[in-house]
């Protein structure tokens, strides 16, 4: 379904900021229907390889095909689901929701049914015609994620979705997810800062490594599904919590350390990142 080869990303220097190598070389695929969680340590380039395969981009080397198609911009294919809930502010919770749907001219009868079935889904009925600044941040990324998947795209490209949100919210985020993911069987590709997250939703793990960003491993998560959520306390899932963490550390440390040289005493750093 998504297929990364070699890619390369520099994003270009000019007007005293040197250039960035982002990406150094990525390989990856993804089944049509799989979960893939990423992570890896700040500035490795996930937010970057995620906007590529979105299409915001193009890489500086190599190729992303989506159904063995060149990615050449943004498709309805593909639904892109960010941190902070990129919800419009002036509209309503449901015209939100519906957004994608007007895009692609739909309305009238069908329009009405499936925003109220996602509203429906998502829990927030009572809440149609509240503006987003009104909702709580667990609510605003519902509504998010409902009007990345209203369209039906076979693919989610999530960047942290849940980094924002309390612990509580974030974990029944994680169960919602999951019980769409079942019903409507998206391809995700899910950037994580959370190794338990990352382990707990995805059917694999990627580890990247400190910037330039290139795959450190790419491990199997051997638990069937559906997951419970003690699963995490099993010395089984312990175990590959410290597989993950024996690559992601020594990339954390080495993203500290470049951290540190940039942003350096008599700070250029400013410029270099
Ligand atoms: N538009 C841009 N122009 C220049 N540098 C960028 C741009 N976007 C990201 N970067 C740099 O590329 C590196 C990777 O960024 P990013 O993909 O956001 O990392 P991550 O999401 O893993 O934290 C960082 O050093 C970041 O500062
Ligand atoms: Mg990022």
């Amino acid at each position: 379904m998504i297929s990364i080869q070699d890619v390369h990303m520099v994003y270009p220097g000019g007007r005293g900021r040197r250039a960035v190598p982002a990406l150094l070389g990525v390989d990856l695929k993804l089944a049509d229907g799989e979960f893939v969680s990423v992570v890896g340590p700040s500035g490795c380039g996930k937010s970057t390889l995620l906007h590529l395969v979105a299409g915001f981009g193009r890489p500086t080397e190599g190729n992303i095909l989506v159904d063995g198609r060149l990615v050449r911009g943004p498709g309805a294919d593909r639904a892109v689901v960010f941190q902070q809930a990129a919800l419009y502010p002036w509209l309503s919770v449901a015209e939100n929701i519906g957004f994608g749907l007007r895009i692609h001219g739909l309305r009238g009868e069908e329009y009405k049914r499936k925003v109220s079935d996602y509203l429906a889904i998502m829990g927030l009925e009572a809440f149609a015609r509240h503006a987003p600044y009104e909702l709580s941040g667990g609510m605003r990324q519902r509504a998010a994620i409902a009007r990345a998947l209203i369209t039906q795209p076979e693919i989610m490209l999530m960047d942290e979705p849940f980094g924002a949100l309390d612990a509580q919210t974030r974990n029944e985020m994680q169960r919602f997810l999951l019980r769409l993911w079942r019903t409507l069987r998206p391809t995700v590709l899910f950037v994580t800062h959370d190794v338990e997250e990352a382990i707990l939703l995805g059917d694999r793990v990627v580890v990247m490594t400190a910037r330039p960003g290139k795959i450190a491993v790419d491990l199997a998560v051997p638990f069937a599904r559906p997951r419970e959520w003690d699963l995490v306390l099993t010395p089984e899932f312990v175990e590959v919590k410290r597989q993950v963490l024996s690559v992601l550390r020594p990339e954390l440390e080495s993203a500290e350390h470049l951290e540190r040289l940039m942003s350096g005493i008599g700070g250029e750093g400013e410029l270099d990142t």
